[in-house]
């Protein structure tokens, strides 16, 4: 049975308001993909998921300023340890005015990928409790 998660959904309602990109950040398991899901119904507008353990969507992000400007609403970057290179191409997008996207990228921590994170205006990751074996 599903756990509801009303708590962080509205968490992350309000950071993707205030800010263009949001991160969970988790270990395995932890119910990141799953938290993400849970949002979508939430969200006004369309939403564009990508996992990037999926070979068919880093295909489609080989060229990834091409696949990810002209999309609106929000766009979900599942596994982006996976290619932290895609955080310069996130700084570009959202440095666009009017902002037709914003990001909600989810990750295993680790620390290639905080060095990446810092590299934008990334607001401070939703990190899930000790209860769930992660610290800050
Ligand atoms: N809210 C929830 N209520 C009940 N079970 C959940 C919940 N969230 C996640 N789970 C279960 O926990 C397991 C892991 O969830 P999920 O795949 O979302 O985690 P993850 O953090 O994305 O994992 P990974 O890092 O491997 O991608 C799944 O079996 C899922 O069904
Ligand atoms: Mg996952």
């Amino acid at each position: 049975m599903l756990i509801e998660r009303h708590h962080q959904i509205t968490q992350l309602l309000d950071l993707l308001q205030d800010y263009p990109v949001a991160a969970i950040l988790g270990v395995r398991q932890v119910g990141k993909t799953t938290l993400s899901r849970q949002l979508v119904p939430h969200l006004p507008g369309p939403v564009t998921a990508f996992d990037l353990e999926d070979p068919r969507h880093l295909e489609r992000l080989s060229d990834p300023m091409l696949e990810l400007e002209p999309l609106e609403g929000l766009v979900i970057l599942d596994e982006i340890q996976l290619r932290p290179e895609l955080f310069p191409v996130l700084r570009v997008l959202v440095e666009r005015r009017p902002l037709p996207a914003r990001f909600l990228v989810l990750g295993s921590a680790c620390p290639s990928l905080t060095g990446s994170m810092s590299s934008i205006r990334v607001r401070r990751p939703l990190r899930w409790g000790n209860t769930f074996g992660l610290s800050d």
